[in-house]
């Protein structure tokens, strides 16, 4: 497939991105972390043309750069190569190779708010005042000593990973700030070289033939300029939660900065970006989107389990996003518990067939996350043996859920290492991974991956579910929600049951010349081609698909 075809450069809003943790999703050398290779190996399960694969579009690879994994690889030692342990430059780009061989996109994650303390570049600026690198992390004096002679920090910011945000450097005499973990300086935006330097990475990366980045905190790159508190705030769980985070992010140098990122992309046809919004509001996710240049603004990841909910988050959205800004949908990541387990009920994996039908029809691109197509649950690791490092960290001033759960093996099929190593793996796999595997599950047409394949391929060929805009319809039930998506004269109709009950519900018409609906696909197994009538009961906790007829 040509790539740079025209015809194909909107598969940012069309296609599917899947999510990649690298370290665990296959180990081709038995040294029990997943690799480039081990993607490599697997790319069929992904994308072979076929409806036999989940047939997605793009895959999104969290950080593959050389780094000493004090945050798990968001602490970059050098941007522009592969840490040995996931493989070469050349591996790279033979993955590019076979990827872009059978139609699918890479995209990276570009960790450009915080290097890793062992980046030269932060080697270099810690040793002195002087010298080349000096200003390339955000320094400052202690402005004088506390009555028990403690040195007062630069200003009132906390660490999101637990904290003062300052950490004292003996070499310089001076604070430096990080966001994330002491060994997580947070870069200088403000110095032009800097800039300079991360928009080389970008060219760099895209020279090598990757289509797109995902960026990671980008709302942070910019603190107030002369670096003032934040204002305090009552209430909220944890000392993070008592500031109001105005001057430690959302600053307005950062739209130029964005423009001269976003021209660099748009210099090959068919790129995109995907920013990961902060700690923030929908109001800054939807100022922040631009066409190709999509925000996770996570309003669906943290919503309890019922219509009501997800109805109301959606709406809210589309009305900040009012007229046309291009939504990202994603329901689980690598920092968060996965939502099979979140949304768990006692009709096993109904639930997961249901948020995997929401992901692929609403109005937005979906992001899935390597496992949710198998319901994987999370891994159970206590705190006290967490790899996670803010996991350690955790206290009562600074609550932290230990995000190893979220990131155990791919289950590839029955038996010891689940086909993921045939070492010892660096996560445990899950408890019931010889039955949640994608072989077994292959096989089963009920399952939660067959069910993937189907709603996802139907994505494909239906245009009105990929790009047509979208209205909440009222069902009569309030357990139900249901919405249609519509261009110029084709619809669908999704009705999700929320509940463990059968609910009865109205659909509305369709469109013009086409004002039925024939089904298109059910999670209950309905025939499909069926007409639907006006009112119609589903099943508990039943999805369903019909098309305009
Ligand atoms: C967001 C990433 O998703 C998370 O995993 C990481 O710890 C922080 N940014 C810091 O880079």
């Amino acid at each position: 497939m040509d790539l740079t075809d025209s015809s194909q450069t909107d598969w940012w809003r069309r296609g599917v991105v899947y999510q990649i943790y690298p370290r665990s999703f296959a180990d081709s050398n038995g040294d029990g972390l997943g690799d480039l290779a081990g993607i490599e190996a697997h790319l069929d399960h992904l994308q072979d043309g076929t409806a036999g694969s989940l047939g997605i579009d793009a895959i999104w690879l969290s950080p593959i750069y050389p780094s000493p994994d004090f945050d798990m690889g968001y602490d970059v030692a050098d941007y522009v190569d592969v840490d040995p342990r996931y493989g070469t430059i050349e591996g790279f780009e033979r993955l590019v190779a076979a990827c872009h061989a059978r139609g699918l996109r890479v995209i990276l994650d570009l960790v450009l708010n915080h290097s890793s303390s062992r980046h030269a570049w932060f080697t270099a600026s810690r040793a002195g005042r002087d010298g080349p690198y000096a200003d390339w992390y955000l320094w400052r004096d202690s402005p004088g000593r506390t009555l028990t002679g403690k040195r007062r920090l630069p200003n009132n910011w906390r660490s999101f990973f637990g904290g003062p945000a300052w950490t004292w450097e003996p070499a310089r005499e001076q604070f430096y700030l990080h966001t994330f973990l002491p060994e997580q300086p947070d870069l200088n935006w403000r110095h032009p070289p800097v800039r300079a330097a991360l928009l080389d990475v970008v060219r760099t990366w895209r020279d090598r033939g990757v289509d797109g980045f995902r960026l990671d905190v980008f709302n942070t790159y910019f603190k107030d300029a002369q670096l003032r508190s934040n204002p305090r705030r009552v209430g909220g769980r944890g000392a993070w939660s008592w500031q109001r985070h105005v001057n430690d992010r959302n600053q307005p140098e950062l739209a130029g900065a964005l423009a001269d990122l976003r021209r660099l992309v748009d210099e090959h046809p068919g790129g995109m970006t995907v920013g990961e919004l902060f700690d923030g509001k929908l109001q800054d996710a939807a100022g922040y989107v631009a066409p190709h240049h999509l925000i996770f603004d996570f309003t669906l990841i943290g919503l309890p389990w019922t219509a009501a909910a997800f109805g109301g988050a959606i709406a809210a959205r589309d009305a900040a996003f009012r007229p046309d800004r291009w939504p990202a949908n994603v329901l689980s990541n690598h920092d968060q518990p996965r939502h099979a387990g979140r949304y768990d009920g006692p009709s096993g994996d109904a639930r997961a067939k249901v948020a995997a039908t929401l992901l692929a029809t609403l109005r937005g691109t979906p992001f899935l996350y390597y496992g949710e197509e198998l319901a994987q649950r999370n891994l159970v690791v206590p705190n006290a043996v967490a790899i996670d490092p803010p996991a350690r960290r955790a206290s009562f001033l600074f609550p932290w859920w230990n995000r190893d759960q979220a990131r155990g093996p791919m289950a590839w099929r029955p038996g010891p290492g689940g086909g993921f190593t045939t070492g010892d793996p660096w996560l445990p796999l899950s408890p019931d991974a010889a039955t949640r595997n994608v072989e077994t599950e292959s096989t089963d047409p009920g399952s939660v991956l067959s069910w993937y394949r189907r709603v996802i391929w139907l994505r494909r060929a239906t245009p009105q579910l990929q790009v047509g805009d979208q209205s909440i319809v009222d069902t009569g039930d309030r357990d139900v929600l249901a919405y249609v998506r519509r261009t110029e004269g084709a619809a669908a109709v999704v009705a999700l049951n929320f509940a463990d009950r059968p609910a009865t519900i109205r659909l509305p018409s369709g469109v013009g010349a086409a004002p039925g609906w024939a089904l298109a696909l059910s999670t209950q197994g309905r025939d499909p081609g069926t007409p639907l009538p006006a009112e119609l009961t589903l099943d508990s906790n039943e999805a369903l698909i019909a098309i305009g007829s």
